[in-house]
């Protein structure tokens, strides 16, 4: 993988559905925020982007667009991500004088060859030299410290905002993989669809994530967390505080949990019996990577 050896003009891109994050090397993450542009409707001129933007969804006037321009890990607004990558390409790039960065993008293993090209030319036309695709299983091998390059067969899952990445890599490849349009994002709609139906209760997305960020989980806790929310009661029509339990949550994102570990079964049943083995030895230091980075995704 000649081309990660880049020089420090030469930027990591991680263009995901619910956050971006570029990297430069001998530096690390220098950029990490929400993947939001809000854009003037008329004149197109960014007006914010990242954290500032996102707290702008659904508060925007007329004139205004806030808008997550990727969905399901790919690009669904295209020139509102090119917007908002060129405004993070310069402002991170904004000491490097003349010369274009080049720049390697992690995409999901899934991709089209039209959604490729999409985030190559948004890429080139937000300011980069050369463009170069890295399928995100790998890109997350790398980053978790996996020697990707021995002949053992290690499971990256990488549960993100718009897909879930699943793959068995082994020998600097990948030996099979599954990409699932169900990740966070799903979670955070199973939440909304849920306080509708069971406690009449429109709630927004910001509410919905903070309800699965703080007392979601995927098995009960041992202890039931409890926590009171705000949203519109549906019968009035009125603000209204109710509480909702941890028990709650774990049942509403019952359906799509279920989804995500059918896919990792899946993708062990056509895994080689040898690697699949290894996956098993190796499991803890997944884990106990996993438990470092307290992350989803
Ligand atoms: N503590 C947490 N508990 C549950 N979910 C969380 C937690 N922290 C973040 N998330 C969820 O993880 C998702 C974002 O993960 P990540 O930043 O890896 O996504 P992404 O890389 O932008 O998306 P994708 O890879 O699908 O394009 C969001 O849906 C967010 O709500
Ligand atoms: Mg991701």
């Amino acid at each position: 993988m000649k081309f990660l050896k880049f020089n420090s003009r030469d930027l990591g891109i991680d263009l995901g559905t619910a956050n971006i994050l570029v990297s430069i090397s001998n530096k690390g993450i220098i950029f990490r925020e929400p993947s939001v542009v809000a854009v003037k409707k008329e004149t197109e001129e960014v007006v914010a982007y990242g954290i500032e933007a996102k707290e702008m969804l659904g508060r925007t006037p007329e004139t205004i667009n806030a808008i997550r321009p990727l969905k399901d890990g790919v690009i669904a607004d295209f020139t509102a991500t090119k917007l908002m990558l060129r405004s993070i390409i310069m402002k991170v790039t904004k000491d490097f004088k003349l010369l274009k960065p080049r720049v390697v993008i992690g995409v999901p293993s899934g991709i089209t060859e039209v959604e490729e090209r999409a985030v190559q030319e948004a890429a080139i036309s937000s300011g980069a030299r050369e463009v170069y695709l890295i399928e995100e299983p790998m890109a997350a091998a790398i980053g978790s410290g996996i020697k990707i390059e021995e002949p053992s067969g290690n499971m990256i899952v990488d549960i993100g905002g718009g897909t879930t990445e699943v793959a068995v890599i082994s020998l600097g490849g990948m030996v099979t993989s599954t990409s699932l349009r169900i990740a966070g994002d799903e979670l955070t709609e199973d939440i909304i669809n849920y306080t509708k139906k069971y406690l009449n209760m429109a709630i927004g997305e910001v509410t919905a994530e903070e309800i699965k960020m703080e007392i979601g989980c995927a098995l009960p806790f041992m202890t039931e967390l409890k926590k009171v929310i705000r949203g519109r009661d549906l019968s009035t029509g009125l603000p209204v505080k109710k509480e909702i339990s941890s028990l709650e949550v774990e049942k509403a994102m019952k359906d799509s949990i279920n989804k995500i570990i059918e896919g990792i079964r899946a993708t062990l049943e056509v895994t080689p019996p040898e690697l699949a083995s290894d996956i098993v030895v190796n499991r803890n230091s997944f884990s106990r990577w996993w438990s470092i980075n307290k992350k989803f995704g």
